[in-house]
């Protein structure tokens, strides 16, 4: 019944006790909070790998303003720190969190070119790595199931229409309905985005897909919770990727 599964298996389960749910997609496409609901429900921990490149970005931005380079970017990152808060963490600098700070809109612009640099992309994974030590969580990111953690127990992949994921980020950083001509501009902002993240924002081959386009949060994150559950007992997962020989 539980015999230990060979390291060579696709998906590890109880690698040093944790359970692993990696959600990736692109921007705005509802991973974050997405994830900390699924989170929430099953009693894990949620850890926002984008949050630690707006961390980074952010404060290379208080440094040394839009001219820094990836040395300034290194040495800001070092001076920040997770701190753990109910289910999830949040980034700390200089004794303070960072929510508001890495939600400017200054940061947005710049986190793309930040989250290129190798240097960056080798902390936040180790900080990632570190948070999930042995512990059960739900990690979203771009390239969780790919890099972070290839051998994530879970792995979704959330999809979205442009129009409709500028819609949903707008209404939830103003509180209320956007005008077209707003969405318009925002999705024209995210579309840039998606590309300059292409390289890393992939789906992984055994990645379950789901198009939010036309599902409610909780619909979403119904689904993301029965498929762990699923996972989680043992159960053999639905294939994710039926073209596969
Ligand atoms: O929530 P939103 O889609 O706006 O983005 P985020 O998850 O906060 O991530 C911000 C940025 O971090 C992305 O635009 C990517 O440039 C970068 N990122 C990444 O490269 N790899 C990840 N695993 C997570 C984020």
């Amino acid at each position: 019944m539980t015999a230990p599964t060979p390291p060579s298996s696709p998906r590890v389960r109880g690698d040093r006790g944790s359970f692993v749910v990696a959600i990736d997609g692109p921007a705005a496409s509802g991973k974050s909070s997405t994830a900390q609901w699924v989170a929430q429900r099953l009693g894990f921990r949620h850890v926002d790998s984008g949050a630690l490149y707006r961390a980074a970005t952010a404060v290379a931005l208080s440094r040394a303003g839009e001219s820094f380079d990836e040395p300034v970017a290194l040495a800001g990152a070092d001076e920040i720190t997770l701190r753990p808060v109910e289910h999830s963490f949040v980034p700390v600098w200089r004794g303070a969190e960072m929510e508001e700070m890495i939600r400017a809109p200054e940061v947005t612009r710049q986190v793309s070119r930040v989250a290129q640099m190798h240097g960056v992309r080798q902390w936040v994974n180790a900080h990632v790595r570190l948070a999930a030590e042995g512990q059960h969580v739900v990690v979203d990111g771009r390239d969780i199931g790919t890099v972070v953690f290839p051998h994530a127990d879970l792995k979704v992949f959330l999809i979205a229409d442009p129009w409709e994921r500028a819609r949903r980020r707008l209404t939830q950083r103003h509180g209320r309905a956007p005008s077209d001509a707003e969405i318009a501009d925002e999705t024209e902002r995210l579309v840039q985005r998606d590309s300059k993240d292409a390289t890393q924002t992939v789906q992984a081959k055994d990645a379950i897909l789901i198009d939010t386009t036309y599902l409610t949060q909780a619909e979403q994150v119904e689904r993301i919770v029965s498929l762990a559950r699923v996972f989680e007992g043992g159960e053999s997962a639905p294939d994710a990727d039926p073209a596969r020989g």
